[in-house]
């Protein structure tokens, strides 16, 4: 009889144990705002339910009470990955939204909502905004404990910047991307403030961990932008924000987890000089983790500087916004590897939870801070950003100013090669080329693809005119149709 008793009370240990995660849910919570489409009309919800929960929705209405609240229901998260137990995860598009207007809503599966928590629509054209950026965040002694100190730092910057637009973050979210008590703490602490303004962050190395070599608990986690070139979906994506357009690269590419090729990293490169050059904004601004001038000796960041920093330069990036080595680092505008005041790029580096390097290179640093958490608020009015880095108390330990760099712009056969690259240079069949087009131009294979397939018609007599900058209209142009035939060009 004991040992049965015995028996029955180690059955019930161990299905307690594996149908009870520490973190389940009863109730929706952990509410996260992010953009997958334009910022002045849309808002992107997502969420974590209990497990058993197969139906979510956001109600929305300009009215607090949330009296004859529109409600759009939500799909359940894409990119669902193996080892996630952690509750059912959601996601909704709230669309044809107002600009500029406040808005209510809950989220919730028709027993339960949460309480009514309000966002603001962005402008439909302004130049005149600030937003906040994290440096990596991770966890040193206890995942509850150090996610509770960046919330309180994300609530501290929240409530010196209550006009703050969103949120920045550059990646090393968590400490080890497979650990989902790590992403329940992270979302648990975000949760207050980034129900009120979107989340955007890249991924780290140490959202990592996955055969695959994709950061699959990140791309489960949150929704952002779909602009990604095929197969990289959240590891690279873009948006614009006013005047400024933002654009993120995973440079963990670079560190050979994903056994890319070199045809790959080809396109990688292509589909992010297409992104730039596509873009007039005032401000270009690029996210990424590893930094493209590494503080420390980092092959990763140097391969990732190779590939992308003549781009950056090229198409006009004012600021690069990394982490990854644990120190605040501010460095002097850079061209090519070498100080530049008339033209060069500053990279900052941030670094937001309580794992501190104490040292770093400052050779080309204008200000290195070791050992305080920090955030920074980057501040955009027409022609002027700036930049201030704060610690939790709101202390200003950094400031900077900045003029917008110039893009260079792509020429014709410049732009139409970076497309055709960022699809893996399809070859043609069939079709003329450009007479000013010959065999023998870099762009022969680019331009007959793109003629073969109707994306380009030249400028007449069988002419397309390849040296000249090419002008906004002719690019959206190509990009327009360009979609508009889609994958039956590949
Ligand atoms: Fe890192
Ligand atoms: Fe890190």
């Amino acid at each position: 009889m004991k040992k049965k008793l015995l028996a029955a009370v180690i059955v019930l240990v161990l299905v307690v144990t594996f149908t009870a995660p520490a973190f389940a849910l009863d109730a929706p919570s952990r509410v996260m705002l992010s953009w997958t489409a334009e910022p002045a009309t849309t808002m992107t919800v997502t969420w974590v339910d209990a497990d058993a929960v197969t139906a979510g929705a956001v109600r929305y209405s300009t009215d607090k009470s949330l009296t004859d609240a529109a409600e759009v229901k939500a799909t359940a998260a894409p990119n669902k990955s193996v080892i996630d137990n952690d509750g059912a995860r959601f996601t909704a598009t709230l669309s044809g939204l107002t600009p500029a207007t406040t808005y209510w809503y809950s989220v919730g599966n028709g027993d339960a909502w949460t309480a009514a928590q309000s966002f603001t629509t962005a402008e439909a054209e302004t130049d005149n905004f600030s937003f906040a950026f994290f440096g990596d965040i991770q966890v040193t002694k206890t995942a509850a404990e150090d996610f509770a100190a960046w919330g309180k730092l994300a609530e501290a910057a929240y409530a010196k910047n209550p006009g703050l637009a969103f949120a920045l973050q550059a990646g090393d979210i968590v400490e080890s991307g497979i650990n989902t008590e790590h992403w329940s703490e992270f979302l648990n602490a975000a949760t207050p403030v980034f129900s009120k303004i979107p989340f955007l962050p890249t991924n780290g190395n140490h959202e990592s961990n996955f055969l695959s070599g994709k950061p699959e608990l990140y791309r489960d986690t949150f929704t952002l932008p779909t602009n990604a070139p095929e197969g990289f979906s959240e590891e690279f994506y873009s948006f614009d924000y006013g005047n400024a357009h933002v654009l993120v690269v995973n440079s963990w590419v670079f560190s050979g987890e994903q056994k890319l090729t070199d045809a790959q990293l080809d396109a990688l490169d292509a589909w992010v000089a297409l992104d730039l050059a596509s873009s007039n904004a005032t401000w270009k601004i690029v996210l990424t983790h590893v930094p493209l001038y590494p503080v420390h000796s980092d092959t990763t960041g140097v391969k990732a500087r190779e590939h992308w920093v003549s781009i950056f330069e090229k198409y006009g990036v004012d600021l690069m916004l990394v982490g990854h080595q644990h120190v605040y680092s501010r460095l002097q505008p850079m061209t090519g590897g070498a100080p530049d005041y008339e033209d060069g790029i500053v990279q900052i580096m941030g670094n937001s939870g309580l794992k501190y390097y104490d040292s770093a290179d400052e050779t080309y640093a204008e200000r290195t801070i070791y050992n305080v958490s920090n955030y920074e608020v980057i501040s955009i009015d027409g022609n002027n950003l700036t930049v201030q880095a704060f610690d939790i108390d709101g202390t200003e330990l950094d400031y900077l100013a900045l003029s917008p760099r110039e893009s260079k712009g792509a020429t014709r056969a410049e732009f139409v090669d970076l497309l055709w690259r960022s699809i893996g240079s399809p070859t043609a069949t069939g079709g003329d080329a450009f007479s000013d087009v010959p065999a023998n131009s870099p762009y022969a294979a680019a331009l007959l693809w793109a003629r073969s397939v109707g994306i380009v018609n030249g400028v007449g007599g069988n002419r397309f005119d390849p040296d000249s900058k090419i002008l906004p209209e002719h690019m959206r142009l190509i990009l327009d149709r360009y979609n508009t035939i889609g994958g039956a060009a590949k």
